[in-house]
Formats: structure tokens, sequence, C-alpha cells
């Protein structure tokens, strides 16, 4: 048997098993999907979002790249982030990171690894602007792990800097941001950053004073 083939053996006897739990299960979700969080995580094989945090399909809509970054000009984030808040009203954006992040040592590396420079590119400048806090810390582990937590708080700064967050927060009081990083070691999500909806900036000049 081909690895590939166990995949959609298991789909079977995963369909077969929902429907025996509960025969409605497919017909509900054909026709809404009515989540209730957004998130953006890593596209790190370990960490699944549906399966640590227990949820059903349907639950959450889910964005992953590397290192869950929120790029300003990241078409593909952008537009699910727009679909997310606009048509399916949202209430909760979490960004997800985790400890032991291959992209962020990557960042902190000043090795080459070809295209995605660009991208953690992104990550290097996160270090930049915390590099007297990162560099205190005595070990490399502690340096990446720091900087994966300053990486997730910089996102969720990133999100409530685009127009198509400050718009929902002024029309609509939502959504809530939330920052958490999910620990390979004991399967954990601590709570890093909490943003309400209409928390001020702290730098202003990325409030946009004429969304209406
Ligand atoms: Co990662």
């Amino acid at each position: 048997m081909n690895t590939y083939d166990r995949l959609l053996l298991e789909n079977k006897a995963w369909a077969k098993e929902k429907v025996v739990e509960d025969p409605q299960f497919f017909e509900r979700l054909v026709n809404v999907q009515r989540p209730e969080f957004l998130w953006i995580g890593c596209s790190d094989s370990r960490v699944p979002p549906d399966q640590i945090t227990q949820t059903q399909p349907g639950e959450i809509f889910i964005h992953r790249n590397i290192a869950n970054l929120v790029v300003h000009t990241d078409l593909n984030m952008l537009s699910v982030l727009q679909y997310a808040v606009e048509v399916l009203e949202v209430k909760h954006i979490i960004v997800c990171g985790h400890y032991g992040c291959g992209g962020v040592k990557a960042a902190l590396s000043r090795h080459s690894y070809g295209i995605i420079n660009k991208w953690l590119r992104n990550i290097k400048d996160v270090y930049r602007l915390n590099s007297a806090e990162i560099d205190a810390l005595s070990t490399e582990d502690e340096q990446v792990n720091r900087l994966i937590e300053l990486n997730i708080q910089s996102q969720v700064l990133n999100l409530a800097e685009t127009s198509i967050v400050q718009t929902a927060w002024k029309r609509h009081n939502r959504p809530h941001l939330h920052g958490w990083v999910y620990d390979l070691h004991d399967g954990l999500i601590r709570t890093l950053m909490d943003m309400p909806a209409n928390t001020p900036l702290p730098y202003p000049i990325y409030q946009f004073d004429n969304l209406v």
C-alpha cells in the first residue's frame, strides 16, 4: 500500500464514523459555515489547529503559513482576512505561533535559504526592533523562543493595522484579536497578547482616520 493510500482509507473510516455518531453531521455543514474564529497559524505539521483545540469542522476558519506571519502585502492572507471579517463575521482572530518554530530559528541565523529569505525577512525585522532584549539572553534556544513570542505579538499588531480590522472595529466592535503560543513539549497554549476591538494602537501612524 502506498503511504498516501492510508490517508484515503482513513478518510473513508472517518466519514463513516461521523455519520454513525451523528447522522446529520454532513447535512448540517453542507449549506453553511459560521465559524466564530479565524486562526492564523504556522504550517508546522505538529500544530494542527483543530486537533489541539478539539474543535469540529465548521468551527474555525484557518490560514497557515511559515511562522504565522501577517504581511500587509500578502494577497492570500488579506483575502482570507477580508472574507473572515466581512462575510463570515468572525468574532475572534487568533494568531498562534509555537515554541521551536523552524521559520523563526532560520530567521535568527544569517544563512541564506533561497527564496524563503524574502519571507523570513519579516521576522528579521521583528528581531531588529528588539535586538537588545534578544541578544541579552544567554542561549540560542532562549533567543529563538523570545523572538517567537515577539513575532506573534508583532503579527497581532499587523492585523490591527489593517483597514479591514479597523473598519470592523469601528462598525461592529469586533473582532477581538489574540496572540497565543503553543508548546510542543506539553501540548499547551499560553496567551501572550489580548487586543479587544478598538484598543488604541501603540503607533498612531497606523490608525486610519477616514474610515466609515
Ligand atoms: Co513554525
